[in-house]
């Protein structure tokens, strides 16, 4: 069966993108951000996983006004990357896993959580960014990975216990796949900001680093925060941190196993207008 070893969590600011593909990563800024992920570039090469879910959020880019979908699973074969306003970022398309896509939405649809259904889908930086801080300059990213893209960005939002909820039947979706596939669960966005209205440029480094100490600890208690808490401690954007609970919910310790390995911890301000948090907690084997 297939079995998830570890999770991964980061911010996925669009400048550090920007600083990536314009050979800024050595510049003093920069440096300080991109250091935090030499330890994980190593860590993902000695645990490369056969496919990554990728909880992330897209920007108004593949969604719209138009159409708000809270959870939606990409269970296409691949994805472009998509342009958002500078051209697309010159980094790999995004190869799928249709396969076990279509079985995760098929089991966690009949555990009770709507999910829906995406076959075609421009990837923005929420995707991208994540995967190059963890992968480095690459022609090919390392596996399959299956995008699973969260509204954050337009009211209402999912609460964090309800994510939290998603996280475990994804769980349980991706150990009834009949495929000895080594499964690795990311959660994006954050941490604490704010890009909008007289709080713009908001940061908390208290409230990031407690929360980071709560996901590690004490997930379930975590998850009972409601929404405003994230707007009011860490910026109207910092409630993209909700994504990080459905990575966390789909660990062992969740559903009575043993508890997760801290294998590395990270948090630096600024990027941008945003604190990076960053994480990687493995399963005991
Ligand atoms: C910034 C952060 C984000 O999460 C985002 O989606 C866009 C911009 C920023 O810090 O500039
Ligand atoms: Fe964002």
């Amino acid at each position: 069966m297939a079995r998830i070893s570890a999770s991964v969590y980061t911010s996925h600011v669009p400048a550090i993108g920007a600083a990536f593909d314009h050979g800024k990563t050595g510049e003093p800024y920069w440096q300080k951000v991109f250091a935090g992920y030499e330890f994980s570039k190593q860590w993902l090469k000695q645990h490369k996983p056969d496919v990554i879910f990728l909880v992330f959020n897209d920007h108004a880019t593949a969604f719209s006004l138009e159409m708000i979908p809270t959870f939606a699973i990409g269970t296409a074969a691949e994805y472009a990357v998509a342009d958002e306003g500078w051209g697309p970022r010159p980094v790999p398309k995004v190869t799928g896993h249709p396969e076990l896509a279509s079985h995760i939405a098929q089991s966690v649809i009949q555990q009770d959580f709507d999910l829906t259904i995406v076959n075609k889908m421009d990837v923005d930086h929420g995707l991208t960014v994540p995967l190059s801080l963890m992968c480095g300059q690459t022609d090919a990213w390392p596996c399959p990975v299956i995008p699973f893209a969260v509204n954050v960005v337009q009211y209402p939002v999912p609460s964090g216990k309800r994510c939290f909820m998603l996280g475990q039947a994804i769980r349980k979706a991706v150990e009834s796949y009949d495929a000895p596939l080594n499964v690795q669960i990311w959660g994006t966005g954050g941490m604490s900001h704010q890009l909008q209205g007289p709080r713009a440029g908001l940061i908390n480094a208290e409230w990031d680093n407690r929360f980071l100490d709560r996901l590690i600890a004490e997930p379930a208690a975590l998850a009972e925060l409601p929404h405003i808490d994230y707007v009011r401690e860490a910026g109207s954007e910092g409630i993209e941190l909700v994504m990080w609970l459905i990575a966390r919910g789909a660990m062992a310790d969740v559903a009575g196993g043993p508890p997760p390995s801290v294998a590395h911890r990270f948090y630096h301000v600024p990027a941008s207008n945003t604190a990076v948090g960053h994480l990687i907690l493995e399963n005991p084997a």
